[in-house]
């Protein structure tokens, strides 16, 4: 068997089994999804969004790029937080960031990784901001797991100034913003930041007339 088609044997024998222990799995999901939680995360394949948070098809809206990152000029990105935000109604956005991600210390470095680059550029920016802590911890590894934490509060902040969440703040009260770092080495995962809907944002990113 080629290995792409163990993906394929393995999907048969989880389909039967979600079948087995629940016959209208798929019918019920087939027919709509009522997601509570818009996951943003890196795409690092030890960082599988449902895996690790124990939740269900249907449960979790996935939206993953590298390092987890919110880029105003995403078009992806915002077009994601808008369906979820405005048609699944979602009532939490998690950004989730890892320890140990090749992302952010990529962006640490002083090499060029051809077209990444431009996407490793937000990141330095964050570095920038924060450069003067980062800098004083003793070594790489911890350096670059405080950028990681710092990397989701500022990506917390950059959903914050978003439209589309400024204006369901104010309709809705909803969703609240979460910053989360999962752990590699053991698979727990640290919220680190957390911003309520309605929390007072700098007004010079402040919409007036939403
Ligand atoms: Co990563």
């Amino acid at each position: 068997m080629k290995i792409y088609e163990q993906l394929l044997s393995d999907n048969k024998e989880w389909a039967k089994e979600q079948t087995e222990r629940d016959p209208a799995f798929f019918q019920r999901l087939a027919l709509l999804q009522s997601p509570e939680f818009l996951w943003i995360g890196c795409s690092d394949s030890r960082v599988p969004a449902d895996k690790i948070t124990g939740t269900q098809p249907g449960e979790i809206f996935v939206h993953r790029n590298i390092a987890n990152m919110v880029v105003h000029t995403d078009l992806n990105l915002l077009s994601v937080l808008q369906y979820a935000v405005e048609v699944l109604k979602v009532k939490h956005i998690i950004v989730c960031g890892h320890y140990g991600c090749g992302g952010i210390k990529a962006a640490m470095t002083q090499h060029s990784f051809g077209i990444i680059n431009k996407w490793l550029r937000n990141i330095k920016d964050v570095y920038r901001i924060h450069k003067e802590e980062v800098d004083q911890l003793p070594d790489e590894d911890s350096r670059a797991d405080r950028l990681t934490e710092l990397n989701v509060i500022e990506q917390v902040y950059n959903l914050a100034k978003t439209s589309i969440v400024q204006s369901a703040w104010k309709h809705d009260n909803r969703p609240d913003l979460h910053g989360w770092v999962y752990g590699l080495k053991d698979g727990i995962i640290h919220p680190v930041f957390e911003l309520p809907a309605n929390s007072p944002i700098d007004p010079f990113y402040t919409y007036d007339n939403l």
